[in-house]
């Protein structure tokens, strides 16, 4: 199998020029001499900023270069502390802190954990992951305010020596149906009205916004999965109301001021209740391969959850539909408290993690996607129809209604040797064709089958299966789109990857390591800067890790702009802000290993697209990733979120003294660390991270 020279990959033709020279270099190129781009794409970066939100027109503003890009900051190295670490000349603030009040009349937060599910319905959830700041005034089409918002996070899991007391272990003798309830209701969305009093950001708890969305909230299905066979069960015979969303990792948000949440391990919650699994039996055959292809052959559900113990509807010998339900996007209208969530069946069914829009020049919007499991696939959505500012109800219908593709990365194999650098966007439509010359239309009977099997259809069009995508983030300027490939232990190993019977992987382009440790950063270029485009242009941004792991030369050795000061693995959330600085932020598990090179704990760092400089700005505490970022419009102010401070530990050790790795943010005398979110400024008030 050949391997590209990384030299020899055409670095980003947007990192040195301006964007009309870029249209011109690309209309250049090869593969884009056959486009129609230029007017309609620069026309759209003039476009108008009267009835747009702020962040809009920041994504369509006219910024620096990214070239002269500012990084106005002494860069960290890497650290061990259990705290926040910041350059000097920033401060931060603790808030929203797992169990902190939702409302005026919630419960004080019981450090002992012994609060229980009706406690938590009215309490911050655990595990912060994505995040969104809205200005207070978005409701009505605006959104300037920097000051006072809705602050809507996602809480992904619950780790459960931290979130329930001593002796209570999902599954074991002291379980019972309100640990359950506790644990469903900590997992979701919470929407907090937000507002800075003298320099402190404090939460307005006798607002009508403020919202615990959980495993228990109603909500509809929307697009082609509405209504489906599969979809109905005995609660929903009419199969188009959902109850609940849970694990929710990354996010999105859309330019009509709703939030997206993406179902990310949703399969970790559906077990057989009190049955002995090597003895439950599946359906059929047809449930089964389905089943398998989402999680592999594990029947259980994690231990850290046993919902299905109390609550039959995870118990799937009972409801094997109810799994259908989840690994949607779920579309939240924080301004509606009193609004159904709608999980948004056009956008695929997969373990998403979080959700990236822009507009193509003739406002269609595009959703960039990633399924977050070893060896799975990136994805995108364009719209029907067209989005327009002055018919706002007509936008709320946006995205019930388009066309899913997904990505082949082509330069994998010696065939495709004078393809390396390019790739292709698949339809998973009915009529597209497989990869053994049938359609998919003869594998699924309709587009909701094929969409609650979303795996399984891109599978046959051969897909390019890459190393755990995870967040995705679109250039504001130059529509250049970025993704973070966490990590693949098992890339070019003998382990079952789960299409039934194959093996991973071996390297690839966009994925040069087997069993990876690192994770890199891939992006790509749409044909004609036209996010609706079918064909695409990528390279590798950076590999990341310990750059001196590999022989000078070799292919999979660390990109040059990693050093002992930025070495950085398993890059997670990915972001860009106004001016195009990329926010990376890591997850990593080893990060004290010699391999690692000290890398510290889990950090957030900001790289130069064009220079591919990367700056470490903050280490988070002790066993936490970091996670979630959004900014006020003004950039003053940056939201990130700590998840799973703590970490690392036995669980049984961490049972007996779950303050043993971490206290933070608390402090020595807690028993315990608490996920929490923490805004960042400068002293000075300027731009955070300029
Ligand atoms: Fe929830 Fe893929 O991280
Ligand atoms: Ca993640
Ligand atoms: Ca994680
Ligand atoms: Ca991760």
């Amino acid at each position: 199998m050949s391997q590209p020279d990384w030299d020899d990959i055409p670095s980003n033709p947007s990192n040195t020029t301006p964007f009309n020279e870029v249209v011109a270099q690309l209309k250049g190129r090869r593969q884009f001499i056959k486009t129609g781009l230029g007017a309609s794409a620069l026309s759209f970066l003039g476009l108008g900023a009267g009835l747009l939100p702020t962040q809009i027109r920041a994504q369509t503003s006219t910024a620096p270069s990214s070239q002269t890009l500012g990084f106005g900051f002494e860069p960290l190295g890497p650290s061990t502390a259990d705290a926040i670490t910041l350059p000097k000349g920033y401060a931060h603030q603790v808030i929203n802190r797992w169990g902190d009040p939702l409302f005026d009349y919630s419960p004080a937060f019981k450090g002992d954990a012994t609060d229980g599910g009706a406690e938590q319905a009215l309490q911050v959830g655990f595990n912060h992951d994505g995040m969104h700041f809205f200005p207070i005034d978005a409701q009505l089409g605006g959104g300037q305010s920097s000051t006072e918002g809705l602050l809507v996070t996602n809480h992904e899991y619950i780790t459960p020596h931290f979130f329930f007391p001593e002796g209570v272990v999902p599954g074991n003798a002291n379980w019972n149906g309100d640990w359950v309830l506790k644990s469903q209701h900590a997992q979701g969305a919470s929407v907090v009205h937000m507002r800075l009093v003298d320099g402190r950001w404090q939460a307005v708890l006798d607002s009508p916004f403020n919202r615990s969305i959980n495993a228990t909230t109603p909500m509809r299905v929307v697009g082609p999965a509405a209504g489906h066979a599969l979809m109905q069960t005995s609660a929903d015979p009419s199969g188009q109301w959902a109850v609940g969303t849970f694990g929710n990792c990354g996010n999105g948000w859309t330019p009509w001021n709703t939030y997206l949440t993406c179902e990310e391990n949703f399969t970790d919650y559906f077990g057989v209740g009190t049955q002995n699994p090597a003895q439950a039996d599946y359906p059929d055959a047809a449930t089964q391969a389905h089943m398998e292809r989402y999680k592999g052959a594990n029947k259980e559900a994690s231990e850290d959850y046993r919902w299905d113990t109390h609550d039959s509807r995870f118990n799937w010998t009972q409801e094997p539909n109810e799994a259908n339900r989840f690994g949607w996007i779920v579309e939240i209208d924080p301004f509606d408290p009193h609004s159904a969530p709608k999980k948004l069946a056009a956008l695929g069914r997969f373990k998403h993690e979080n959700a990236a829009w822009t507009l193509a020049p003739d406002q269609r919007v595009v959703v960039y996607m990633g399924d977050d499991q070893r060896s799975e696939y990136i994805y995108k959505f364009v719209s029907k129809n067209a989005f327009n500012p002055e018919t706002p109800a007509l936008n709320r219908l946006l995205l019930d209604e388009g066309v899913l593709y997904v990505a082949k990365f082509h330069g994998s194999t010696a065939q495709e040797e004078d393809l390396a650098g390019q790739g292709e966007w698949v339809a998973l439509t009915l009529d597209t064709p497989t990869l053994d010359g049938k359609k998919l239309g003869d594998l699924f009977q309709d587009m909701g089958e094929l969409l609650i099997k979303t795996r399984q259809a891109a599978d046959a069009v051969g897909a390019t299966p890459m190393d755990r995508p995870e967040w995705v983030a679109v250039h504001p300027q130059t529509k250049e789109v970025y993704t973070t490939l966490t990590n693949n232990s098992h890339r070019g190993s003998d382990k079952e990857r789960w299409p039934n019977g194959l093996k991973h992987p071996t390297a690839d382009g966009p994925n040069p390591r087997n069993e990876n440790k690192y994770g890199q950063i891939v992006r790509w270029r749409e044909q004609g800067a036209d996010p609706t485009a079918l064909r695409f242009e990528w390279d590798v941004f950076v590999l990341a890790g310990n750059p001196n792991v590999y022989e000078e030369g070799d292919s999979r050795r660390g990109s040059a702009t990693i050093t002992a000061q930025n070495t950085f693995n398993s890059p997670d959330g990915l972001a860009f802000d106004q001016q195009g600085r990329l926010w990376i932020q890591t997850d990593g598990n080893y990060s004290d290993r010699d391999e690692y090179l000290g890398q510290g704990n889990n950090s957030m760092l900001i790289a130069n697209p064009a220079s591919k400089e990367i700056h470490r700005f903050l280490v988070g505490p002790k066993g936490c990733e970091v996670t979630g970022i959004t900014w006020t419009p003004d950039q003053r102010y940056v939201f990130i979120n700590i998840q799973h401070p703590g970490e690392g530990q036995s669980i049984e050790d961490a049972q007996k003294q779950p303050n043993a790795v971490s206290t933070w943010p608390d402090g020595a005398q807690s028993t315990r660390p608490r996920p929490a979110t923490v805004v960042i400024w400068r002293e000075d008030g300027g731009q955070v991270g300029a």
